[in-house]
């Protein structure tokens, strides 16, 4: 059984998908039962500076950067796209990005919280979560 939103590899042909609407089945390519792809947790990589989504909330919305320290943008290693989605996952927005793109994402949108993922196509999947908080 699948859910809405989640990425699933195969590891022979390298198909990546994402799940727009969710069934009782299981994916399948190759043959083979397809991998549910999983974010690295950042606290546990060190690697995590340069892939963790930075969110910051603009007067339109949100803007999404990747890392704190800059990820290389090259041909070898880039990171390949850029997703947002609202925490209850009635909206996405993705971006492709080629090696020589610098990795941001513009979101307009009236929401207060947003989650952020981005590949990387050496060290995958990363994620982030805004969360608005209220003083009061
Ligand atoms: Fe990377």
């Amino acid at each position: 059984m699948t859910e809405i939103l989640e990425f699933y590899k195969c590891n022979i042909c390298g198909n990546f998908v994402e799940v727009v609407l969710p069934g009782d089945g299981e994916l399948v390519c190759c043959g083979q039962p397809m991998e549910k792809v999983k974010a690295h947790n950042p606290s546990e990589e060190m690697i995590g500076e340069k892939h963790v989504p930075f969110i910051q909330k603009t007067d339109e919305g949100f803007e999404i950067k990747i890392g704190s320290v800059p990820h290389p943008m090259e041909e070898n290693h880039y990171i390949m796209f850029v997703e947002t989605n609202s925490p209850d996952k009635r909206f996405v927005k993705r971006k492709y990005l080629h090696p020589s793109e610098e990795p941001v994402l513009k979101l307009k949108c009236d929401c207060d919280n947003v989650v952020a993922r981005e590949l990387c196509n050496i060290h995958g999947l990363w994620m982030s979560e805004y969360k608005e908080t209220k003083n009061e």
